[in-house]
């Protein structure tokens, strides 16, 4: 068996393709990269972690500099559309001690699967933030559920899932950058439980770690002491941080 010249011919054009497509706002590449498994491999072999600390997970294209910076309990959906939802979240080290003051940045998508960037004109951040956790490393905000959504697939990418009987979807989640001083940086997502592509995201980027239970609350009253006349879902969980390398 060796690779036909038609077959390496195929190879250039995919790569050409990929090349031509790429500009600021379209990393294709990067994009093969974590269709491919290879992004997640990097991260799984540079983020090696002990027992009971928080797996990372892919960064993503979706990611904007500068978010919003909101006190904790803030409102951060600023517009973005989809049901209420109440996170909760508390910052921890492997010895059990919580992280007083942490940074912590949030992006996620709406309703409709799409994040702020991806609506032709938007200007405004929507569902994005950052917040400085309080002296026991808690963190909470007020968003919508995020909701799955298709990777950019009207590429080259696209045809090689396509060609490859492949699925373009990602499950619903939201990214989270975790920073203290003393501790592994940490980029993750939390993934909802009831998700359909759980098994098959397009990215490798699933860790059952990071499957959380989202809880779903018929309308009352809230986590910030307010009621809610819709229904409502509520997600609480602990991030454990590493330590830094010595
Ligand atoms: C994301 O989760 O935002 C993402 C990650 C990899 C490729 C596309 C999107
Ligand atoms: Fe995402």
């Amino acid at each position: 068996m060796h690779l036909t010249e038609a077959e390496w011919l195929a190879g250039i054009q995919f790569l050409t393709a990929t090349g031509e497509i790429t500009d600021d706002k379209r990393q294709e590449f990067v994009l093969l990269s974590d269709t491919l498994g290879l992004s997640m491999l990097v991260i799984a072999q540079n983020n090696r972690k002990p027992p009971g600390a928080t797996e990372a997970t892919v960064f993503g294209p979706y990611r904007v500099a500068n978010p919003p910076e909101c006190e904790s309990g803030a409102d951060i959906a600023n517009g973005a559309v989809g049901q209420p939802c109440y996170v909760a979240v508390q910052i921890r080290g492997l010895r059990g001690e919580p992280v007083p003051h942490a940074a912590v940045e949030i992006w996620q998508a709406d309703a409709d699967g799409l994040y702020d960037v991806q609506y032709a004109g938007n200007t405004d951040m929507r569902a994005r933030a950052t917040m400085r956790a309080d002296a026991q490393g808690r963190v909470a905000f007020k968003t919508v559920l995020p909701e799955a959504y298709p990777i950019p697939a009207d590429g080259p990418v696209g045809r090689m899932l396509a060609a490859s009987g492949r699925d373009v979807w990602r499950p619903a989640h939201i990214h989270f950058m975790i920073d203290a001083p003393g501790y592994e940086p940490l980029v993750t997502h939390l993934f909802r439980h009831t998700d359909q592509y759980l098994e098959t995201d397009v990215v490798f980027g699933v860790r059952s770690s990071l499957v959380t239970q989202w809880h779903r609350h018929e309308p009352g009253a809230t986590p910030d002491g307010r009621a809610s006349a819709i229904p409502f879902y509520t997600l609480d969980h602990v991030f454990v941080l590493n330590d830094a390398p010595a």
